[in-house]
């Protein structure tokens, strides 16, 4: 990641080799296998440690590593911060279950090949218990599939395939009918609904901002089909 990035100027590079020295080793290793550092529609901006109280918190979020969709945000440092913000609670204030959160997550990204996204979410997906058969659903599954014969229960269990069934309408109808919404109230209580939600809500204002500046290059590229 380091090379690439460094290659595309000198004043990236002089910026990518400070933070690279910087960066503690570990997890922030995993992390930066994340990205390829392939160009996107403006420059990456990766602020060196120090100099940038909003990278700096970021950066603390993320285990020290900027990721390439940072990089696009800081060129509007304000929007960065908001946005982590929301992506910080959506991952870690979150009541709703983690397989449900993440589900949520990859079936946005999937509707809307965003694919940079589906590689940032797919080991956390892995990690919070969804298999890769579950996975597999996720990404081939027709959109609104319920209502095209397709049988997801004994794949996702009864909870995540309502979840599904409910991000398909948020993502591609926006208005979601009373009886899928419905469907939802005996699994989450209010305030889950509300959480729920927005998790669909904001993954699809970032697939939509992370697919049109191109991050890491990933624009055309399709979503992995998981094995
Ligand atoms: C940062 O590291 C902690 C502890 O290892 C882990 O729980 C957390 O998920 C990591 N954060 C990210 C964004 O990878
Ligand atoms: C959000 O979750 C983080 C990580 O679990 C925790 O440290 C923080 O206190 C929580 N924030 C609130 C306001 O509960
Ligand atoms: C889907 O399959 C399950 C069994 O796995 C069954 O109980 C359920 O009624 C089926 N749902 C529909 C809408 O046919």
């Amino acid at each position: 990641m380091v090379p690439f990035r460094c290659a595309l100027s000198i004043l990236a590079s002089l910026i990518c080799s400070v933070s690279a020295a910087a960066a503690p080793s570990g997890n922030s290793a995993n992390l930066a296998k994340r990205d390829n550092g392939l160009p996107a529609r403006v420059p990456y901006v990766f602020p060196p440690p120090g100099t940038n109280a909003i990278a700096d918190a970021i950066r603390a979020q993320k285990n020290g590593t900027l990721l390439d969709l940072d990089g696009v945000t800081l060129n509007a440092p304000l929007f960065a911060q908001a946005s982590n913000g929301l992506v910080s609670v959506i991952r870690r204030n979150n009541t709703i279950p983690p397989a449900m959160r993440e589900l949520i997550i990859l079936r946005v990204v999937t509707l809307n090949s965003a694919s940079y996204m589906w590689l940032q979410h797919e080991p956390v997906t892995r990690e919070v218990g969804l298999t890769t058969e579950q996975l597999r659903a996720i990404r081939l599954a027709p959109p609104f599939f319920a209502s095209k014969g397709v049988n997801l229960t004994s794949t996702l269990g009864h909870d995540l395939e309502a979840a599904m069934i409910f991000t398909d309408w948020i993502t591609l109808n926006v208005h979601v009918p009373d009886d899928v919404f419905d469907a939802m109230r005996p699994i989450l209580n209010d305030e889950q609904l509300v959480e729920g939600s927005m998790t669909a809500a904001e993954y699809n204002s970032g697939s939509r901002w992370i697919v049109t500046m191109n991050v890491d290059g990933m624009m055309d590229v399709p979503v992995p089909i998981p094995s």
